[in-house]
């Protein structure tokens, strides 16, 4: 990799190309000490252009994480003002997409509007969901005893979308959310296998190739009015937002142009530059680090606390329903692999405590 940077580096005065390449990828000093986080075209890491492999490696290797940029046909700022329209809706509005914990007479449980706690105990974590997944129907139910086979048909779970008075809205709202759902799940993907590449794991992508239970979540983080001890960081006392911690799967991130997320790097949390209009934040979780033998960071990061209404949009990519995740490519026992085999079973754990918590 140390070869592969020196070389670009010696021959990028030949060439008018390459100074601009590196800047992309290696931009300068605008972003202090996160500054050497790789920035990969969209384009190029769709395409499985290699060039892109040892910079996204190196990047999540010192980082933790990269950005992707340049997305075409792609607008934050739309997708920033639809997210906020829909929070705008009235109350009685949003209950008619609330997942049934929430509001019993829906059938959604756990697509759609999952409302915010708000009460003292939980208000470190609150925050309201509008989840979306990749499922618009599904297939006939299934008669089948078989609790894995019920799992696999509850994974399927179909989207639930706004229906207002205002048809520009609920048809602009759908239309931008679906497509971004596309844009999300394609980094996701092509993340995979760029890592799968510059890693030597051939069998990685294929772990990837259903997507039955990915999520991308409208996240609005409200003003807290109160504020109690168990809001400030165990770690350094800062007051947060969102609590210290590592995420499970591949995590495809948008934070607008609203700061608070911060990552630990070096043992100190630091302000992670925002991805603003045209860009997403790629990291990933403890689990899919495991599959990859832990050579790369699942890195820790949380949201401080701001002084405005936040919103962020989350994409969780996992592993197929039946991908067996209990060895890591390198043939490792993993940790979900003391409990479970496929990721089917995690999910089912994963959406009990939905049932309990939201999420
Ligand atoms: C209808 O929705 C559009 C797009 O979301 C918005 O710009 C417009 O103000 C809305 N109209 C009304 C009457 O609410």
């Amino acid at each position: 990799m140390k070869t592969f940077a020196l070389v670009l580096l010696l021959v990028a005065p030949a060439t008018a190309l390459l100074p601009d390449l590196l800047d992309k990828l290696w931009p300068e000093e605008e972003h202090g000490v996160f500054s050497g986080v790789a920035k990969i075209p969209y384009k190029d890491l769709l395409n499985d252009n290699s060039y892109v492999d040892p910079f996204l490696l190196q990047s999540m290797k010192t980082y933790g994480f990269f950005y992707v940029v340049d997305v075409p046909e792609y607008s934050a700022a739309l997708e920033h003002d639809y997210m906020k329209q829909f929070y705008d809706l009235d109350e009685d509005v949003k209950d008619e997409l609330a997942i049934r914990r929430h509001n019993p007479a829906n059938k959604n449980a756990y697509r759609g509007y999952c409302p915010g706690l708000d009460d003292v105990e939980n208000t470190l974590q609150y925050k309201n969901l509008y989840n979306i997944g990749p499922h618009e129907t599904r297939g006939a139910s299934v008669e089948s005893e078989d609790v894995m086979e019920k799992l696999r048909y509850d994974c399927q779970e179909p989207n639930v979308w706004p229906e207002t008075g205002n048809c520009t809205f609920h048809k602009g709202f759908k239309e931008t959310f679906q497509a971004g759902f596309e844009i999300r799940r394609n980094i996701g993907r092509a993340f995979i296998r760029s890592i799968a590449r510059a890693m030597n794991y051939p069998n990685l992508p294929a772990l990837f190739a259903e997507d039955e239970f990915s999520a991308m979540g409208l996240r609005k983080y409200p003003i807290r009015k109160k504020i109690n001890s168990n809001m400030y960081s165990d770690f350094d006392g800062t007051l947060l937002r969102e609590l210290e911690h590592i995420d499970s799967t591949v995590t495809v991130l948008s934070t607008f142009n609203n700061g608070g997320l911060e990552i630990l790097h070096k043992n100190q949390y630091r302000a992670v530059p925002v991805t603003g209009e045209n860009s997403f934040i790629v990291n990933i979780g403890k689990l899919v680090d495991d599959l990859i033998d832990n050579k790369v960071p699942a890195v820790r990061h949380r949201v401080a606390e701001v002084d405005f209404d936040r919103y962020s949009i989350t994409y969780f990519l996992g592993p197929q329903f039946d991908a067996n995740i209990a060895r890591s490519m390198s043939g490792k026992l993993t940790d979900a692999g003391q409990k479970y085999t496929i990721f089917g079973e995690w999910i089912k754990d994963y959406l009990g405590a939905i049932e309990l918590f939201y999420y």
